[in-house]
């Protein structure tokens, strides 16, 4: 079950993190994968381990936030590349401060990356699934964007942002095969959680039903579920990932 063979899947902010581990999981699930972000030399590394491992990997640069060239980016993938059936929108920064103090580049740092760059990425890659009739489109936001959280007011409303998104395009796509849920992850060790001190780690860790932080590969796993074909009956849901932080 949940099998992506013959299936090309782009996965942004693979470089690191979840990211990196939904591209190695999606290419052992059997999809042609190209994992996508600013960091190429580290892209090349996740492609070297998917093709490794027998699989198809093309590395792409990607830069989210110039939504002006990202057309371009994309007409660099190779013939075999091109059709893209899964979309993964998972690259994301923070820019935390409290609000009060939150000046507008703080602000459109984050949504121009975390929200409008994933509305272009996706813009790019709609006409073809609705040609096709098949596609899987998965925004990877946050329970922040569900639940708030002091300082990450812009953060918030970008992974917020990407909810009603998901939920208009699921509405508007629906009827050519293609199907957009969100995941939400809690707290996952990645370099985004790494700066967190011991005592705010243990503060945070007690408001987490299951008292650990996520790793990415329990995020990987729905992801990879929304990505199948047997999940072609959810549409416009969004997965709370949280380890029971967000009931
Ligand atoms: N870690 C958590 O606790 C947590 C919790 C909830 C949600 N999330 C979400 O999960 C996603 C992945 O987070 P992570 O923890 O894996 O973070 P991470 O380790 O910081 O990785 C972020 C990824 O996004 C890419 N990225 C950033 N800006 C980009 C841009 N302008 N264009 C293209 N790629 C860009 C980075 O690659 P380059 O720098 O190479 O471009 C990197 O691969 C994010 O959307 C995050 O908001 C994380």
């Amino acid at each position: 079950m949940f099998r992506l063979d013959g299936k090309t899947a782009l996965v942004t902010g693979a470089s690191q993190g979840i990211g990196r581990t939904l591209a190695l999981q999606l290419a052992q699930q059997g999809a042609r994968v190209i994992p996508a972000a600013r960091s190429v030399d580290k892209l090349e590394s996740v492609a070297e381990e998917i093709r490794s491992a027998g699989g198809q990997a093309h590395p792409l640069a990607l830069d989210i936030s110039q939504p002006g060239e990202i057309a371009g980016q994309l007409g660099e993938l190779p013939e075999e590349f091109a059709e893209i059936d899964i979309l993964v929108n998972n690259a994301g920064i923070t820019r935390d401060g409290l609000f009060a103090r939150m000046g507008l580049d703080q602000w459109e740092e984050v949504i121009n990356t975390n929200l409008t760059g994933a509305y272009a990425v996706t813009r790019e890659m709609v006409k073809g699934m609705m040609r096709r009739r098949y596609g899987r489109i998965i925004f990877v936001s946050s329970v922040v964007g569900l639940m708030g959280n002091p300082g990450q007011a812009n953060y918030a409303a970008s992974k917020a942002g990407l909810v009603g998104m998901s939920k208009s395009l699921a509405k508007e796509l629906g009827g050519r095969n293609i199907t957009v849920n969100v995941v939400a992850p809690g707290f996952v060790e990645t370099s985004m959680t790494d700066g967190l001190g011991d005592r705010v780690r243990e503060q945070l860790e007690k408001t987490i039903v299951v008292r650990r932080f996520g790793s990415p590969e329990d995020i990987a796993a729905p992801v990879i579920f929304l990505a199948s074909a047997e999940a072609g009956y959810i549409t416009g849901e969004v997965l709370n990932v949280s380890g029971g932080m967000y009931i």
